[in-house]
């Protein structure tokens, strides 16, 4: 039988630290379906379509080919059971992380009858890594190399910088 598994998240933008998740649950599943939170009550840096295209190029510039990348809207529960997948992958940095994401875990099984939610540890080094710490370092200036995957730093660089 095929596993897929669901990684989701807003991805405002693209972090090495996703792309870290990304990798390790693509060797863990035979597919990963990348749910990019396309309706945010607030309104995104890079547009749905820009980061779908961003994480695509991510993916195939590191060789992972088990990818596939969707926009969806509504709630995660019933995205994942259209894909059929077995599990929601999540990354896990720290206990604040684990306190939000443990309720959203049981919220999404409460939701989807029973599905489950597969937490990965943040690598040590990348745990001070976010969307946002990424957005904050580059409006003041500060060089985000290394924080985003290489092959998607300039789109990224050049969209913040501008701002
Ligand atoms: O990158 P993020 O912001 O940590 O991702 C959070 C995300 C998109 C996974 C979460 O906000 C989500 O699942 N939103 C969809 C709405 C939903 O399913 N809510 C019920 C579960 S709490």
């Amino acid at each position: 039988m095929m596993r897929t598994a669901v990684l989701s998240g807003s991805f405002d933008p693209f972090t090495i630290g996703h792309m870290d998740l990304l990798t390790r649950s693509a060797g863990l599943f035979d597919k990963i379906c990348v749910a990019v939170l396309v309706n945010p009550s607030k309104v995104p840096c890079f547009s749905a379509e820009e980061r779908i295209e961003m994480i695509s190029c991510a993916a195939k510039a590191a060789g992972l080919a088990n990818i596939e990348v969707e926009g969806f809207n509504g709630l995660l529960a019933d995205f994942v059971v259209t894909k059929k997948a077995c599990a929601v992958v999540r990354g896990v940095r720290d206990g604040t992380d684990y306190a939000y994401e443990t309720r959203m875990a049981s919220a999404n099984r409460y939701l989807s009858g029973g599905m489950d939610t597969i937490f990965l540890p943040a690598k040590t080094e990348y745990s001070f890594i976010s969307s946002a710490t990424v957005k904050e370092f580059a409006a003041f200036g500060r060089d985000i190399t290394g924080l985003v995957p290489d092959s998607i730093y300039k789109i990224i660089a050049e969209r913040l910088i501008k701002r």
